[in-house]
């Protein structure tokens, strides 16, 4: 068994560190974020690539970048939607980096993804690595479980955790099909390995599948056998992986009190990254795309606080000027690897194309591919 350590902090966009999701040179000259000409110079670029590139965008993007978008989406649907032009021969993913390597996995051989900062990751994709997952796997077989754990892992995860997940009959999920990879996985095997988000994978087995706290152990990959002993392991439905995303597992259960006080009659709106004392206490959990559904749907005059990145609410606010749609926790931030996709990126992308240059392409190798879309098929056909 390998011994891990903590990764290595890394200045984004410096030096590079191709093991893990973040830190990546910016190669070639950005226009500067104060040239005015941006908007004029995307659109231009846009126009000349014609239906050359796609352009797909994720809920946390910034209003600069989002406005050229042909697709936005939550992580699920632009899984589906990335392979919905397969003429495109480019297409420039506006979102993190493991949604890229998805995208480069579901699309066709001749199509070049692009992700216009190599810098922008997710600190929870990297809470997992491959040598720290291939060591729970070997912790579980030690513990005479491995042939009955079936591993489910969040579409936050590496390419490598995906093609592992894959390789050992699993699924990938998103936060808006949790529930149904946890049925399926639970008619697979009789426990689940629930990788990266220990948050998401306690939500939906406690709330959505009636499994009790006491069903789930927390696995730290820092410690030996993930710091459980073999009766814990055996006995658990749910092994979790200690992993969170740094921006959701802020929201606080004393937000949530604090904005019911001052606002009477406020809907909390959260998403299932949050943790489980804050979902607990909200009234509606769901995923980006519920999240904008749900207040499509709202009467107006009603209140909203909504515990997600502060792009999407922002956006929200503005869309809906006849709610009271407002952020939930002052302590909460933008996702910072998701703003690493502003317009002096994006505009450097799309003239690289225009001139023939593909810029920041994402490419996941053949074997990995492989496995990894059997998991993520897998995810795309569940009932
Ligand atoms: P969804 O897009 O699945 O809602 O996930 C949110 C998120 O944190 C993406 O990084
Ligand atoms: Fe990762 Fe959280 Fe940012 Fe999503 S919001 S990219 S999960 S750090």
């Amino acid at each position: 068994m390998t011994t891990t350590t903590d990764l290595p902090l890394l200045l984004l966009g410096q030096g590079a560190d191709p093991a893990s999701e973040r830190g990546v040179d910016c190669p070639g000259d950005l226009p500067p974020a104060s040239d005015p000409a941006l908007v004029a110079r995307a659109r231009a670029a846009k126009e000349a690539l014609g239906d050359s590139v796609f352009v797909l965008g994720h809920h946390y993007q910034r209003d600069e970048v989002i406005q050229f978008a042909d697709v936005t989406g939550d992580s699920f649907k632009l899984a589906r939607d990335a392979a919905a032009r397969p003429q495109a021969p480019y297409i420039v993913f506006c979102g993190v980096h493991f949604m890229a390597e998805s995208a480069d996995i579901l699309t066709g051989a001749d199509q070049k993804v692009i992700l216009p900062d190599l810098a922008a990751g997710c600190s929870m994709a990297d809470m997992a690595t491959f040598d720290q997952v291939e060591d729970c796997w070997d912790a579980l077989a030690d513990a005479g479980i491995a042939d009955r754990v079936v591993p489910v892992t969040y579409m936050n995860s590496s390419a490598d955790i995906k093609g592992f997940v894959g390789r050992h009959g699993g699924v990938v999920c998103t936060s808006s099909n949790a529930k149904r990879a946890l049925d399926w996985a639970f008619a697979q095997g009789e426990q689940v390995l629930f990788l990266p988000d220990q948050h998401l994978g306690r939500n939906t087995a406690v709330l959505e599948m009636g499994l009790s706290l006491d069903d789930c152990v927390v696995y730290n990959p820092r410690r030996p056998s993930g710091g459980l002993t073999r009766e814990q392991l055996q006995n658990a439905k749910m092994i979790l992986w200690q992993g969170h995303c740094s921006v959701h597992g802020r929201f606080s259960k004393a937000a949530v009190d604090e904005v019911r006080e001052r606002v009477p009659g406020v809907n909390v709106l959260v998403h299932p990254e949050c943790r489980h004392e804050v979902v607990n206490a909200a009234d509606l959990v769901g995923s980006t795309e519920y999240i904008i559904k749900a207040l499509d749907a709202a009467e107006p005059g009603s209140s909203w606080a909504i515990g997600t990145e502060l792009n999407l609410v922002k956006r929200l606010a503005n869309a809906h000027p006849d709610k009271n749609v407002m952020f939930l926790d002052k302590a909460v931030c933008f996702c910072s690897t998701m703003n690493r996709i502003d317009l002096p990126h994006l505009v450097w992308a799309l003239e690289s194309l225009v001139r023939g240059e593909v810029p920041n392409q994402i490419t996941v190798d053949a074997e990995t591919a492989h496995y990894a879309k059997v998991a993520l098929d897998q995810m795309l056909a569940l009932p």
